[in-house]
């Protein structure tokens, strides 16, 4: 059993010291957030993680986690202190650190017992070196007994608390391989291959990682719009595609593209240090030229089946970035939205999760409550996040309620055959003759 401070309570934060705590460590989560701190000490999550709400109260139930914005409380008597805040975007799509900064700064001026500090938080290569520097600078003439681990994460939103319980792997980066080792013996009850490299290393391969997800889906999209020319269905040839060992069948879904917190993000972070460095990434350029297209696309694809999209209503099915989170950042459903109301549509949108998020962000879309109210008297539906309540949908109901039974299927989720058997305007993503229906 271990005493861990996690600081930062977001996804990343908040999963982390609830799984540690459920692992029989003694955690303390702090944010400087106080009102996100009284809610989790009232058991209310800030976000909506599946499992999330149960792991957090029993831990706290067992005495074993804890919430506060006082980084004395936090850091007394810590072994670890987890850095897991926010590194948003800069202008240039650099990584702004100053909230990691902040955390540094907090340990150093707080801390008088030796800590493994561990960056959690996916932070561009060259910070642990940096986060070393900010504590020692901080430190000057009273040093402190610490050394610094890079520990990146690989939780994916929706299925976090088992990505972090039943983890394909565990990365651990740092100068001092004792405090690695130290660090790796908090995971050693999930049996999962622990990987112990340098500090820059393990920054790389979280953003390496990234990257390649996000270039595979990519490919897929440039696949699928070729398909598209061409007649193949992309769903098949992903298919066939998968069965290969050598690529396997994950992240082969043709569709809206990536979004979310951490892809566009760290793609973008990745291509600037690489330029920043005077290398020229013209990979990863294509593969964020790509993915903003595949939006574009689907406004396209609607502007030629109705004419104009001026003063049509068209339906948008979910707004999150993707099924089973709350989270809207950068989620391709609210790019395809603006791009429609910049041509005058009027759109009407229902996310299972996502409405009080969308709210501050769509002020002129009619949110609606059910996906059938979407439908009625649209020119048009967009589907845009394959959430499994929209999979079996009544399409009789629905088609007899549209304007126009016109369907864009952004995530390829529908059978293209059976809508069109009901009469609709079928367009899919990649579907072969999608882009020419029969219907
Ligand atoms: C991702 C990485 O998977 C995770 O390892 C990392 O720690 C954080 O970033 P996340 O962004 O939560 O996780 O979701 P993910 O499931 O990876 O999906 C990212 C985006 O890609 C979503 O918008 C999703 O809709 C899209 N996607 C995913 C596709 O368009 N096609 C696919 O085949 C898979």
């Amino acid at each position: 059993m271990s005493k861990i401070c996690v600081i930062g309570t977001g996804y990343v934060g908040l999963v982390t010291g609830a799984c540690f705590a459920d692992l029989g460590n003694t955690v303390t989560c702090l944010d400087v957030d106080a009102s996100r701190i009284e809610r989790l000490k009232q058991g209310i999550m800030p976000i909506y993680e599946p499992g999330l709400e149960q792991i957090v109260q029993q831990n706290v139930r067992h005495g074993r986690l804890h919430f506060t914005t006082s980084y004395p409380e936090a850091l007394k008597d810590a072994e670890f202190a987890f850095i897991a805040v926010g590194t948003p975007s800069g202008v240039d799509g650099e990584a702004d650190l100053q909230y990691v900064r902040q955390a540094a700064e907090a340990i150093a001026d707080i801390v008088d017992h030796p800590i493994v500090v561990v960056n959690k938080s996916t932070v561009p290569v060259g910070t642990g070196d940096w986060v070393a520097e900010v504590i020692n600078r901080r430190r000057a003439g009273k040093p402190l007994d610490f050394s610094v681990v890079s520990n990146p994460e690989f939780l994916r939103e929706g299925s976090a608390i088992n990505d972090f319980m039943m983890p394909d792997r565990v990365v651990l980066g740092s100068l001092d391989r004792n405090a690695a080792e130290k660090v790796a013996q908090l995971y050693q009850s999930l049996r999962c291959p622990i990987m112990i490299t340098d500090l820059r290393t393990a920054e790389m391969i979280k953003y390496a990682s990234n990257a390649f997800l996000a270039t595979r889906i990519s490919f897929i999209n440039e696949i699928a719009n070729i398909c598209e020319e061409l007649g193949a269905d992309v769903r098949e040839v992903a298919r066939g595609m998968g069965l290969d060992k050598r690529i396997g069948p994950a992240f082969l879904d043709a569709g809206l593209g990536w979004g979310g917190s951490c892809f566009p993000k760290d793609v973008k972070a990745l291509a600037h240090m690489a330029v920043l460095h005077g290398t020229h990434p013209q990979l990863l350029q294509a593969v964020m030229e790509i993915n903003r297209n595949q939006r574009r696309r689907v406004v396209v694809k609607l502007r030629k089946a109705l004419g104009s999209l001026d003063q049509k209503v068209i339906g948008v099915l979910g707004l999150s970035f993707k099924p089973n989170t709350d989270d809207i950042r950068e989620a391709p459903a609210l790019e395809v939205i603006h791009l429609l109301e910049n041509e005058g549509a009027l759109v009407k949108a229902y996310d299972p999760q996502a409405m009080d998020n969308a709210r501050s962000v769509l002020p002129r879309v009619q949110l609606v409550d059910t996906p059938y109210q979407v439908a009625e008297g649209a020119d048009a539906l967009v589907l845009a996040t394959e959430w499994n309540e929209f999979k079996q949908l009544d399409f009789d109901q629905i088609y007899h309620s549209m304007r126009q039974p016109i369907i864009m299927d952004a995530r390829n989720l529908w059978d293209p055959d059976k809508l069109r058997s009901l009469g609709f305007t079928y367009f899919g993503i990649g579907r072969g003759n999608s882009i020419h229906p029969k219907g």
